[in-house]
């Protein structure tokens, strides 16, 4: 039922644990299946995804993505990372099963938010 990847992602995460010093937070969840995922970003003065965390309460699928979204976002600028969609995570997964594509949707949106909050916070120090 899913790729070896996923199955690889699973079982050895990316990535995984909190950015004290991050400057992006997000959180984000399913009402559904109540899984909650959590990204954070540390974003250095060039713009780039120096360094990227993630914790997820979720399922497997929702570990595997999350964790592919980091990898996949790391090291890049803003403008690039912040073109992560869901669709790129599955691809780079080599798939999911239907019923677990909303995990990827939770990825993508934990990136995005996090992205959000990084903006907010800057516009606030510009204040
Ligand atoms: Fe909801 Fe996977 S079952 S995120």
């Amino acid at each position: 039922m899913y790729s070896e990847k996923v199955m690889e992602h699973f079982n050895n995460p990316r990535n995984v644990g909190e950015l004290p010093d991050a400057n992006g937070v997000g959180e984000v969840g399913n009402a559904r299946c109540g899984d909650i995922m959590r990204m954070y970003l540390k974003i250095n003065d060039d713009g780039i995804v120096e360094d990227v965390k993630f914790k997820t309460f979720g399922c497997g699928a929702a570990v595997a993505t999350s964790s592919m979204a980091t990898e996949l976002i790391k090291g890049k600028t803003i403008e690039e990372a912040k073109k992560l969609t869901n669709k790129a995570v599955v691809e780079a997964l080599d798939g999911l099963p239907p019923a677990k594509l909303h995990c990827s949707v939770l990825a993508e949106e934990a990136v995005q938010a996090a992205f959000a909050d990084y903006e907010k916070r800057k516009q606030e120090a510009q204040k």
